[in-house]
């Protein structure tokens, strides 16, 4: 690794637990492959990974409940008449804002055309032309057509069915559902021997249960539920993230963090996963208004209501505060029935679900959290700093996205880094090991605090951010993580979960004093190249997470 600014910035206030707490494990099981979370990172891992032992696909609820389904926008790939992954690499690295790793991003875009093909091989059904070719669209930062997409803004959901399926004819892959993985089991050298995890209602595999193994693949998700307001469904607590930095992990450039502009405000007292109103809505000619009507993104940048995510959300909440209005609104009335019905039938059941007419009314609209840009760090294999240990999707920080990612890239990179670490597996398949006697103290954050950690994050860490605000709600979380007396359970150990994500976040934000991608400090507005690198958080041995510049961009893994 070429470093050449290494330093440390401040550490957290207060210890977190360097292990769930939980009752003993009552069962066990064996499997080669261990994987966490079940949508297209997880999913494309394990049937892939299939061929070279046996696979275990652990995921919180069913098999299709994962952040997938919800994806509405679509998959990029540099497919399209006059299109080339380089160019579809200059549009991503041009969002990323200075910190995509473009080895990383060169793999995402070169190999993305052939992941595809083997997503449709697979019984995909994306949206086609009359001929016959795949229909292709633009989103925001994307200078040529190159969304596919399914059932017009269904495209998770119809991913998500076929990856299933394609499971499903897979008699060899043994799914564990409404199972929580708490913590990694590590032999001796630190290395991946197994996992713990919680099972709810599995008949012999119920309660707490541990699983050996020779390698486990975390695809477990995002983070959005650290906020008020999110995207991402109830799963996403962060439980990825968290077990990798207990377990040793580095996670990396994890306060960059993307809100979506357009989010349907269903009302002040609306918490939990809301729904999307895709950027393609806006794509197709929709608007944003405020209260008086007013086009308030005109003026703003060259491109509108087309302007990346980023500055949209910004200029939103900006909006917001200056009329002191919980939303603002989004007006597609010019679609007509007919557009609304083909075109975007997803959302027009959403909207008319919760009592508005989009083809006749405004959308109520403001920004929440979407997408977790940073994780836990990898290199081009999926390697993980810890030997045995490998993510992707949106838990794994692989280098593709850089501060800021372009959309529709999430869903390519789950495909892409799914099968770069079966093909590694396929190389060199971890020896099993033993567990050693765990010496990490255990401890779990009271799940009532979990509300006013939502409501601090969503008002100090969220689309603005300052040195003030951070540092009063890193002081409220620390005390709020502070050891509880709780009953082990789901609740508690996702409280734990949501408290260490929002303290690595905390500490990125604060630490990161410039404006960059989706990271907007109100007093650091400017860009600085002094920052432009990366910065990594491990937990140390007494539960407080240390946190490390680095100018480097070379990706690291050591478990070769
Ligand atoms: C959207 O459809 O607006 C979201 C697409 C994405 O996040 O990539």
């Amino acid at each position: 690794m070429t470093s050449t600014q290494d330093r440390p910035v401040d550490g957290a206030p207060a210890p977190l637990p360097l292990l769930l707490r939980s009752a003993a494990a009552g069962w066990s099981t064996y499997a080669d492959i261990v994987v966490v979370g079940s949508g297209i990172a997880g999913l494309t891992a394990a049937l892939r990974a299939r061929e070279l032992g046996s696979v275990l696909v652990v995921t919180k609820d069913n098999l299709s409940a994962g952040s997938t389904r919800w994806a509405q926008g679509g998959i990029a790939a540099a497919i399209g008449p006059g299109d080339s992954p380089d160019q579809h690499l200059a549009d991503t690295m041009v969002a990323g804002a200075g910190l995509c790793d473009e080895a990383a991003v060169r793999t995402l875009v070169t190999e993305g055309p052939d992941a595809l093909q083997e997503l449709i091989d697979l019984g995909t059904r994306f949206d086609t032309a009359e001929s016959g070719a795949l229909q292709l669209t633009r989103e925001g930062g994307h200078h040529r057509n190159r969304i596919v997409h399914a059932g017009g803004d269904a495209t998770g959901a119809e991913i998500q069915r076929a990856l299933v399926a394609a499971v499903h004819r897979a008699p060899d892959i043994e799914v564990v559902e409404h199972a929580l993985v708490l913590d990694l089991l590590l032999g001796d050298d630190g290395a991946v021997a197994g996992a713990t995890l919680h099972v709810m209602g599995e008949g012999q595999r119920d309660g707490v249960g541990a699983v050996r193994c020779r390698a486990v693949i975390l695809a477990s998700g995002g983070m959005g539920q650290v906020f008020d307001a999110t995207t991402n469904p109830s799963v996403s607590t962060g439980d990825g993230m968290a077990l990798a930095l207990r377990a040793g992990a580095t996670l990396r450039d994890v306060e960059f963090v993307q809100f979506h502009p357009t989010v349907m405000w269903l009302g002040d007292d609306s918490r939990g996963q809301q729904p999307l109103v895709s950027e393609a809505v806006r794509g197709e000619g929709a608007f944003l208004v405020d209260h008086d009507g007013r086009r308030f993104m005109q003026g703003q940048h060259e491109l509108a209501d087309l302007a990346p995510r980023d500055v949209v959300a910004k200029a939103i909440t900006r909006r917001m505060r200056e009329t002191s209005t919980p939303h603002m609104w989004l007006d597609a009335r010019g679609f007509g029935e007919q557009k609304w019905t083909e075109r975007f039938p997803t959302i027009l059941a959403s909207c008319r679900e919760h009592g508005i007419d989009p083809v006749t009314e405004l959308i109520p609209v403001a920004p929440a959290c979407h997408y977790a840009s940073g994780g836990v760090a990898t290199d081009l294999d999926g390697r993980t700093t810890v030997p045995g240990l490998y993510a992707c999707g949106e838990v794994a920080c692989s280098g593709v996205h850089g501060a800021n990612r372009l959309a529709s890239n999430s869903l390519l990179e789950g495909l892409v880094f799914g099968r770069r670490i079966a093909a590694d597996l396929a190389r060199a398949l971890p020896e099993g090991r033993e567990p050693a006697a765990e010496r990490r103290t255990p401890g779990l954050v009271d799940p009532a605090v979990v509300a006013e950690l939502q409501h601090r994050m969503s008002e100090d860490a969220g689309v603005m951010r300052d040195r003030d605000g951070l540092a009063r709600t890193l002081g409220a979380v620390g005390k709020l993580s502070a050891d509880s007396r709780s009953i082990p359970c789901t609740e508690a150990w996702e409280a734990t979960n949501l408290a260490t994500v929002s303290t690595a976040l905390l500490l990125a934000a604060q630490a990161r004093e410039e404006t960059r991608g989706s990271h907007w400090r109100e007093d650091f507005p400017d860009t600085a190249d002094d920052w432009a690198g990366h910065l990594d958080t491990t937990m140390e041995s007494d539960g407080r997470l240390q946190v490390t510049y680095t100018r480097s961009t070379t990706p690291r893994g050591t478990n070769a």
